[in-house]
């Protein structure tokens, strides 16, 4: 139906006749003569209708978004009418055949702009009409585009990509599963894969030796602008890694090859590391984002033998006096000390003491600290006239202060563009969890070094693991681990873990056993494409990079899903709904 895409058409063009098919962007009439925009996915072309060598055929009829077959001639437009912002702007195409091939409704938004005019929600239900949008187009196109540099990257280097069922039994990541019920076995159900983390173990058992896959997953969680209930990861397994590095170098190359080929960014390896440890110590948080600096600074030293008795008895009673340096900051307001009061407070401090270091010093903190104290804090954070020092005290005071840091860092934007890869190393194997259960940092698959293994039992919270994670701009990207492959082990972890041995046979006994049948040293990493994309394309959601994707209450308003079943559906299966929404 066409011989010519809108935006690809320039100067160089005039004189040309091309048929071109599309939708109307808009639509202005100017006495005798009609100027309508075309749109298709490479850009916008101005049409002109009524001039005294065509004439307006139905151009007055033509509404948004309807779609438009037209063939015609590319000519200069005229001088008074040259459009230098818009890329096909010097040209326009004189209309000489038009078919209407469909007409739309009035849009429920306009596809030109950024969409403000409507509702997430409206956006959402009319998502085909929003995918028009450019921004749009071009993150799916992205999208696209690393995909397929993941799939070429792992191809070439000898990885096969091997898909994994998805109608399984829990394959738990820390997260709700989906259930989905089984007709032919009533009262059973499958559960949706939140990782394909036991079957990439078992393919390594099964001799592949190395796998990845491009493959979507499923967790029922609370969803945030950077979680959605299915999303899609580049998922990784290898045989006999000679260590760690070996999976940090291939994640690395495979990064450094998606950004060559999709935004043409050489990017600097290898990434900087930091372990878990160092991370929360400098940064409060296992993501830091290192776009800028801004680090915590313990003065428990300074302040430890102080006449402010929260700062000494914080260091006396086995906490600790610690703070960052906001540069320039001591211009913040008491309505800003107030909300960063609240950050750290929600975060689990007990307070906030500020210091703006100004001539004198300004400080609630200043009558009780000496000069020598005072000078000796200044001095410890490098800080100079017009500064602001934030200082907190007690125990467990590296979340707040992250939080503090990071709160302190969007008022201030401090983020400035960049690419920021980090490794997190060496995550500990266990961490309380909310409820101060015992849990895996990673998941229970994580392997540790030998010397460790007795500490299991014995001081399970300090056990360093191989698990790491790979950061960008402060998200977590992706998370990976040289994995247990003795089934002894496996069953001893678990063991700490809380699961009975009964329990662990029926959930994990078919994987269990698949260790004990010459289960190969192995390890990996799973990556968030969607995570990934996001931030390559400068967005601030992953719903602006998925095609369809779900509210943040886990909705999809285009297809109205989740809904209830039938009552044939519901009898088939053996389920009785109670207190339906
Ligand atoms: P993990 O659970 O850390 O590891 O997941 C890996 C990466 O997947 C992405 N991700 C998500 N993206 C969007 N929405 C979500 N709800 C969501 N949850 C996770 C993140 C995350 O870093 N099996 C292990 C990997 C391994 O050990 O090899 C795993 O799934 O970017």
């Amino acid at each position: 139906m066409r011989t010519a895409y809108c935006g690809q058409l320039s100067a160089t063009d005039v004189g040309r006749n091309v048929k071109l098919a599309g939708w109307v962007n808009r639509r202005r009439d100017l006495g005798k003569l009609t100027f309508v925009d075309l749109r298709d996915h490479t850009g916008l072309v101005q049409l002109l209708f009524g001039d005294d060598r065509n004439d307006l055929l139905d151009a007055h009829t033509l509404n948004r978004e309807d779609v438009l077959l037209v063939e015609g001639t590319i000519q200069r437009r005229s001088a008074g009418n040259l459009n230098l912002e818009m890329k096909t702007g010097e040209i326009e195409v004189r209309v000489e055949r038009m078919s209407i091939a469909n007409r739309s409704k009035t849009p429920p938004f306009l596809v030109e702009g950024d969409g403000a005019d409507a509702t997430e929600e409206t956006r959402l239900r009319y998502r085909y009409v929003d995918l028009r949008r450019e921004r749009l187009q071009n993150a799916l196109r992205m999208r696209h585009r690393t995909f397929k540099a993941t799939r070429d990257f792992f191809s070439n280097r000898g990885f096969v990509e091997i898909e994994t069922p998805v109608l399984t039994k829990s394959t738990p990541e820390g997260a709700r599963d989906f259930l989905v019920p089984s007709r032919m076995h009533r009262g059973t159900f499958y559960a949706l894969p939140q990782s394909p983390q036991l079957f990439k173990q078992l393919l390594m058992v099964g001799g592949i030796d190395r796998y990845f896959q491009l493959v979507k997953c499923f967790r029922d969680e609370d969803l945030r602008a950077d979680r959605q209930p299915e999303f899609t990861q580049l998922d990784v397994e290898v045989s006999f890694p000679s260590s760690p590095e070996e999976i940090y170098a291939l994640i690395e190359a495979a990064v450094a090859h998606i950004y060559r080929e999709v935004l043409g960014v050489e990017l600097s390896l290898p990434f900087p590391r930091l372990t878990h440890a160092e991370a929360m110590r400098r940064f409060g948080i296992d993501k830091p984002d290192m776009r800028f600096g801004m680090e915590i600074l313990d003065v428990s030293a300074i302040v430890r033998h102080s006449g402010f008795r929260v700062f000494a008895e914080a260091v006396a009673s086995g906490g600790s006096v610690a703070g960052i340096l906001a540069k320039g900051y001591a211009s913040a307001s008491r309505a800003t000390l107030n909300q960063l009061q609240a950050v750290v407070v929600a975060a689990g401090a007990k307070g906030l003491s500020w210091v703006k270091v100004e001539d004198p010093i300004v400080s609630p903190i200043a009558k009780f600290l000496t000069a020598e104290e005072m000078a000796a804090l200044v001095a410890a954070f490098g800080a100079e006239r017009g500064d602001l020092l934030l200082l907190l005290a007690g125990q467990g005071i590296a979340k707040p202060l992250g939080e503090l840091r990071l709160t302190v860092a969007r008022q201030r934007s401090l983020a400035v563009s960049g690419w920021k890869f980090l490794w997190v190393t060496d995550f500990p194997l266990f961490e309380l969890d909310e409820e101060g259960n015992l849990a895996s940092a990673h998941h229970a698959f994580t392997s540790l070094r030998p010397e460790d293994i007795e500490k299991i039992e014995t001081d399970p919270l300090n056990i360093p693991s191989y698990a790491y994670d790979l950061v960008l701009n402060g998200t977590e990207l992706g998370s990976g681990s040289i994995r247990i492959h003795s089934r002894e082990l496996q069953e001893r972890i678990f063991r700490r873990l809380g699961i009975t041995p009964e329990d662990a046979d029926l959930r994990f006994g078919w994987f269990l056993q698949g260790l004990e049948y010459g289960a190969p040293p192995h390890g990996g990493f799973a990556l968030g494409m969607d995570r990934l994309v996001m931030i390559m394309a400068g967005e601030a959601s992953l719903r602006d990079v998925i095609a369809f994707p779900k509210t943040a209450n886990g909705m999809c308003p285009l297809t109205d899903a989740p809904m209830a079943a039938s009552p044939k559906q519901l009898a088939e299966l053996g389920i009785r709904v109670e207190d339906a929404r």
